[in-house]
């Protein structure tokens, strides 16, 4: 980078765009993320102010954010928050990055929470219980706490780090009182049985890991055994104990697992009603367990 001449803005911005072409995808965006962290500013005062020198400093610290970022670190470990289903989360490296195509998952889990309350009284609807196995962050218990004021939520991982970073986003979303943090192996923890059961376990096989998942990432958050559907065999054989009569199971899947892990499915639910359902890229993303006379899904 020249240093004789201070950069402007949308300088500093053209140039870190051109650092991180090689190593992300998005190189423009990261670079105005990184830029707007820096500088304590929202992304759209970078633009309008781009004319505007840079100070030496300020440029120092928007250096070694680059290169972070150039070393393959998720822009949300470098500026410390990402935002999923509207809602902004505090992540570090103690927990996985939440993912966009997750958000499939909380969608049908408000559906059918929804049409559950619409069909049913009061008392049912105020004892709705829902868990959260390997919640990492806290974002799908705390998405479903948010939009579902009535339902009691268990959130469930193993990590005592992970679940300090899901505390601290619970606390920030002001659902402590309706979301307990719990430690343990699936669903060990868990009392009563629930009406939802949602979970996105790990399910990659180490081999498949991208390099910066691989380097940043907990590992213990993405190991999903050697064909990547261990967790699903533990949790599905744990499920029917756990599940209320009427209950349904909603389970995020790498995109070639939907035949498989509803096979699974069918062998400890033989009765339910069983779907894939394909995210925003046409993938298939969400295995779901209904069991009988319960509703359909919207989609
Ligand atoms: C793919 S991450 C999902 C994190 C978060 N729910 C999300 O969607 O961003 C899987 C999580 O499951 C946790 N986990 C792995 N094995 C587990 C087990 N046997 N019991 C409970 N949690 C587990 C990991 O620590 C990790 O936080």
């Amino acid at each position: 980078m020249p240093t004789e001449t201070p950069l402007t803005i949308a300088q500093g911005l053209g140039w870190a765009a051109d650092q991180l072409s090689a190593s992300s995808e998005t190189p423009r965006l990261d670079a105005e993320l990184l830029l707007a962290h820096a500088l304590g500013w929202g992304r759209a005062r970078l633009i309008a102010e781009g004319r505007q020198p840079l100070a030496p400093e300020q440029l120092g610290a928007y250096r070694q954010l680059v290169a972070r970022r150039a070393a393959l670190e998720p822009v949300a470990y470098i500026v410390g928050h990402r935002e999923f289903y509207g809602l902004d989360f505090a992540v570090d490296r103690r927990v996985l990055v939440p993912r966009p195509e997750t958000e499939l998952l909380v969608e049908l889990a408000l559906a059918f929470a929804r049409q559950t309350f619409e069909r049913s009284n009061v008392q049912t609807f105020e004892r709705f219980r829902i868990v959260d196995v390997g919640t990492g962050s806290g974002c799908i218990a705390i998405a479903l706490a948010v939009h579902l004021p009535e339902a009691q939520v268990v959130a469930v991982d193993i990590p005592p780090a992970a679940l300090q970073v899901a505390r601290r986003n619970v606390e920030r979303h002001g659902v402590a009182d309706r979301v307990r943090l719990a430690e343990g192996d699936l669903l060990a923890p868990l009392g009563e049985p629930v009406d939802l059961l949602v979970s996105n376990p790990p399910y990659t096989i180490v081999s498949e890991i991208d390099e910066g998942v691989r380097r940043h990432e907990p590992g213990g958050a993405l190991d999903g055994g050697p064909d990547g559907l261990a967790v699903y065999r533990r949790l599905l054989a744990q499920a029917p104990a756990k599940l209320r009569p009427g209950g349904a199971l909603l389970l995020e899947i790498g995109a070639t697992q939907g035949a498989a892990v509803a096979d699974l499915a069918r062998r400890s639910f033989p009765k339910a009603r069983i779907g894939v359902h394909q995210d925003l890229a046409g993938l298939d993303r969400v295995v779901t367990v209904l069991e009988l006379g319960r509703l359909d899904m919207t989609r």
